[in-house]
């Protein structure tokens, strides 16, 4: 494997390599070991063109504990704010001579396109709404780690789903390993062309979140994305909430060991009650955490047999 661009680049198997390797990386998560040496000689660039908290900050600390270096670069503060180009940008960063680069941009393909211009092996840290597989292969591995298997499990993805990226690479990535997936949406907010996909990749839609909830093993939430919505219908917050946000009524007739998962942010009290964000069955903490091992999992991977 030389990039990962989306989920579709591995198989089940090389999923549950990842996996392993990410469990052996949280002795250094829990600073029993300060450092692996890994990584030592490369550079791992990480390119934001969207604002991130999670993904940017995992990398890097994934990144530094596997003893690379590690530079950050965000559209504003670079040469892009000036109009310089995706490609000028990263052929001008690689050209000093970079071994990794994690990229998030707006533009769905981004990473695709990225990966045909360097020879760096390149890293999907969010496309558009296309993909983001790091977050899938966290997710999943926090439901694995939690329920033992994923297959045969049946996991409810509600929320917006037009605008979601991770939904697209955790429907790939838990049919993948088994899990039987069901997705929630409002009319409004369920992707056009929705029922193609799901018939030949193998999962059900459902616009009906209180038939789903009572018969699901785990739950995840999605955010309502409205800074990707420009005009159109959208729910008002209040009737979003009523019809498709996991509240403290629903909370209740959840299976109490259905882990509930968000891979953030939240806006609590649209598509998740305080009660349900911090309930004890929540694991939106423990998706952070995992998704540092994960991502040091992934760089490993990707950039410690290379030679640099
Ligand atoms: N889940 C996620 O990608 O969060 P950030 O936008 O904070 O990275």
């Amino acid at each position: 494997m030389k990039h990962l661009l989306s989920i579709n680049d591995l198989s089940s198997d090389q999923v549950q390599e990842i996996f392993e390797t990410a469990a052996d990386m949280h002795d250094v998560q829990r600073r029993e070991v300060k450092k692996l040496p890994a990584l030592r000689g490369r550079t791992v660039i990480n390119m934001f063109f969207e604002d991130s908290t999670r993904t940017r900050s995992s990398f890097e600390i994934a990144g530094k504990w596997l003893s690379a270096d590690v530079i950050n670069i965000s559209a504003k503060g670079s040469s892009a704010s000036k109009g310089e180009s995706l490609r000028d940008t990263v052929l001008t960063v690689c050209a000093m001579g970079v071994d990794g680069l994690v990229i998030r941009h707006p533009a769905s393909g981004a990473a695709h396109q990225v990966a045909q211009w360097v020879d760096a092996a390149v890293i999907n840290a969010g496309d558009g709404m296309h993909e983001h597989p790091t977050q899938a292969l966290l997710d999943a591995y926090t439901l694995q780690h939690r329920l033992g298997s994923l297959d045969g499990k049946h996991v409810a993805i509600i929320g917006d789903l037009t605008h979601s990226r991770v939904f697209r690479s955790n429907v790939l990535c838990l049919t993948k390993l088994g899990a039987r997936v069901t997705v929630v949406a409002p009319p409004t907010l369920m992707p056009s062309g929705i029922g193609p996909w799901s018939k030949e990749a193998g999962f059900a839609t459902s616009y009906d979140i209180d038939e789903v909830l009572p018969d699901a093993d785990a739950v995840m939430m999605l955010r309502v994305q409205r800074e990707r919505m420009s005009g159109g219908y959208f729910p008002s917050a209040r009737e979003y909430t009523v019809g498709y946000g996991l509240t403290r009524d629903r909370l209740a007739r959840l299976r109490p060991d259905a882990p509930i998962c968000h891979p953030g942010p939240m806006n609590r009290g649209l598509e998740i009650a305080a009660d349900a964000a911090d309930a004890a069955q929540s694991v939106v903490l423990e998706q952070v955490s995992s998704g540092l091992a994960v991502r040091m999992a992934v760089l490993y991977h990707l950039l410690a047999g290379e030679e640099s």
